[in-house]
């Protein structure tokens, strides 16, 4: 899965993880194990089978442990090596190479949109992925390749939509938009977690965007919006108004794994799929009979 245009991908890990205190208190919230991963390793891991090999972590205090994951851990290769532990060192290797990471710090917490400004000097003229560490989307074709297959067809921002229920409208951007074919619409406008009496639909903007290099300067004329933040919705919101912008309903079963219920659902789920463990663990399930 490849695309040449989308070369690189955006992956904001700034914020606080309020929604996940108090685990989030000192160690950052994208480092929470789903299983045996960290949850921004999934992210990573999409990201390379699409084919990305430029990953730019926006990283704030006390978000260390992100680098150290991804960089190459001498002491610890010596350690398995010298154990004969072969497979693990091949795993752990995997990790490092997964992609080349470039970290910036986010000083100050503006929001989303402030964020993604953050990349502007690493990202260029080109067009880019935003991938939010939240969502974790188990899919047969990566959420990410998804929407870079209809950008290459239509050369204009995507951003990954899915329905949600009506009272989950409020943890949303929200998207008003135009059928254009299956699984595709034209957005016409966008507003970020409206009440449901507000919401112009139940489309919900899931932590997947391919972006073009104008949103940049966009963004710094966007002011605060939504909880006094930098709104990357209200970004796109004045692209939408002026050239064309598409929303694709990904397809795959989506976790939101920043919250405390979501991060539950998908350990079951991807501890049930777990080769190693899938068994033993459904049969504990069972013997629970909840
Ligand atoms: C962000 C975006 C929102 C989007 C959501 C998806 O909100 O601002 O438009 O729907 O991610 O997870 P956050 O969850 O960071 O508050």
């Amino acid at each position: 899965m490849s695309s040449l245009s989308v070369m690189k991908a955006v992956i904001p890990a700034a914020g606080q993880g309020t929604r996940f205190l108090p685990a989030t208190k000192s160690s950052p919230k994208e480092m929470l194990p789903l299983v045996d991963k960290p949850l921004i390793q999934y992210i990573a891991e999409e990201a390379a089978l699409a084919g990305i090999r430029n990953i730019i972590v926006i990283s704030g205090r006390g978000k260390r442990a992100i680098e150290d994951h991804f960089d190459i851990s001498y002491e610890l290769e010596e350690t398995l090596k010298q154990s004969g532990k072969d497979a693990l060192l091949k795993e752990i290797r995997r990790i490092s190479d997964l992609a080349r990471f470039c970290y910036v710090r986010q000083r100050h917490m503006r929001g989303l949109g402030d964020a993604i400004l953050c990349a502007q000097h690493l990202i260029g003229d080109e067009p880019f992925a935003v991938m939010l560490g939240d969502e974790i989307i188990d899919a047969g074709v990566p959420a990410i390749a998804q929407l870079m297959e209809v950008y290459d067809r239509l050369r204009a921002p995507i951003i990954g939509v899915q329905e949600v229920a009506l009272d989950e409208v409020s943890q949303y951007g929200i998207i008003t938009a135009k059928p254009a074919g299956d699984g595709l619409f034209q957005v016409t406008d966008l507003v970020e977690k409206p009440s449901p009496a507000d919401a112009p639909s139940r489309l919900a903007v899931i932590g997947r965007y391919i972006l073009t290099p104008e949103v940049f300067a966009v963004l710094e004329k966007t002011p605060p919006g939504k909880n006094q933040e930098v709104q990357l919705t209200d970004a796109l919101r004045t692209i939408a108004k002026r050239a064309p912008m598409y929303a694709w309903v990904i397809k795959g079963k989506r976790f939101d794994a920043g919250d405390k219920l979501g991060f539950l659902k998908a350990t079951v789920e991807f501890g049930l799929k777990n080769p190693e463990l899938g068994e033993r663990f459904a049969r504990y399930l069972k013997q629970l009979s909840i």
